[in-house]
């Protein structure tokens, strides 16, 4: 059941590729076009939608993060990421013309089930993107996107990340295509780019090795700092979420803006930093500003765990490690950019002996408030 893997988590991180490729499957028709079935949604009430607010807790809601940037990029519709959670106690700002996209892979997540629920009672649109057929949040949802990661038994979540950016990102995409903006013609070719994702990840699989020796010699580490940004940056929070719930270790994720805000305070000789840096054709320079970043913080002693580009070349003088991944465009980055931080923590946690597959004090799903 674990295929010939140790744990459950490493055959889903594994299982990546698949649970892309399948979430993407039966989503186009022949010319490329998106076509959502499943969306009971009429298209007068797609196109009349203002304002988006994706609802969704822990690592459904850093996907929800990712698909902020890219389905405002897509179709210039504000969106919104509230945690499930605080949602409802804030006073939302919902009415008829606002679309609340749940995300969760177990579609029985309190938290987000009480957040649909009062997204609907204020007359929101509502739609489930979820990862368990026949679940409560789908059910209770007015359409639903189905990721197809098949079951996911690791407590801490890896295929269904990737499967829920996905998701989002063909739902962006077919929003863009309805309302016919200045994007709606790009739609087809980014859904050609996003079906060479999955031969990317497996790609990156199989250049794990390095990637398990460090985390192999990090055993007695306390604390690991990462940073990204713009969608590296939720994809840098992700990295820390996976390390305090697989390996007990105080991690934060920040945005690389930040750092002299503040948490460049934190860096002192020898504290590792995981850097997301973003593709060197990311608009507005920011390849060249978190380039900055890396060399501001190993000027101070950091030890730089640089994730770049392949051919990106610049890293190079300022990291003590460099985890190449396949160049894909920057929107689409977070579906590979995580992937070294899943398997990081994986053997990090292993290293020191760990329960991988049931950390303690968590269950895979929420059902209380
Ligand atoms: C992290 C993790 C949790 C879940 C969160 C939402 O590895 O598994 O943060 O992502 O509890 O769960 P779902 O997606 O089932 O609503």
């Amino acid at each position: 059941e674990k295929g010939g893997y140790a744990t459950f988590m490493e055959k889903e991180i594994h299982d990546q590729p698949h649970a892309v490729a399948d979430t993407l499957l039966g989503r186009t028709d022949a010319d490329g076009r998106l076509v959502l079935d499943e969306m009971s949604i009429s298209e007068e009430q797609l196109k009349a939608v203002d304002r988006i607010t994706i609802v969704a807790c822990g690592t459904a809601a850093y996907a929800g993060m990712v698909a902020k940037y890219a389905i405002e990029h897509w179709t210039r519709i504000p969106v919104e990421v509230a945690l499930a959670h605080e949602f409802r106690y804030c006073d939302p700002i919902v009415n008829e013309r606002t679309l609340v996209v749940s995300i969760s892979q177990s579609g029985e997540t309190m938290d987000t089930l009480m957040a649909v629920k009062h997204a609907r009672e204020l007359g929101a649109i509502t739609v489930s993107v979820c990862n368990t057929h026949g679940s409560t949040i789908p059910r209770e949802s007015d359409a639903v996107l189905y990721t197809h990661a098949g079951p996911e038994i690791a407590v801490a979540s890896t295929k269904a990340f990737l499967a829920q950016i996905t998701a989002c990102y063909v739902l962006g995409l077919y929003l863009a295509q309805l309302r016919g903006g200045s994007f709606a013609d790009d739609a087809q070719s980014v859904m050609k780019e996003l079906a060479q994702v999955p031969g990317k990840i497996e790609t990156l699989l199989g250049r794990m090795d390095r990637v398990k020796e460090i985390a192999g010699f990090m055993a007695d580490t306390r604390s690991v700092l990462f940073l990204g940004r713009h969608v590296g940056y939720p994809v840098a929070m992700e990295g820390a979420l996976k390390l305090k719930e697989l390996a007990y270790i105080h991690a934060e994720g920040f945005a690389a803006g930040e750092l002299k805000h503040g948490p460049i305070a934190l860096i002192e000789p020898g504290q590792p930093v995981f850097v997301v840096v973003p593709s060197p054709t990311s608009e507005h320079g920011l390849h060249g500003k978190v380039v900055s970043n890396i060399q501001e913080i190993r000027a101070r002693g950091a030890r730089t765990l640089v994730i770049a580009e392949e051919g990106d070349e610049a890293v190079e003088p300022f990291a003590d490690e460099v985890i190449r991944v396949p160049a894909t465009s920057p929107l689409l980055a977070p579906l590979l950019t995580v992937v070294p931080l899943q398997v990081f923590a994986l053997w990090l946690s292993t290293a020191k002996g760990l329960d991988v597959d049931q950390p303690r004090n968590l269950a895979k799903s929420v059902t209380v408030e």
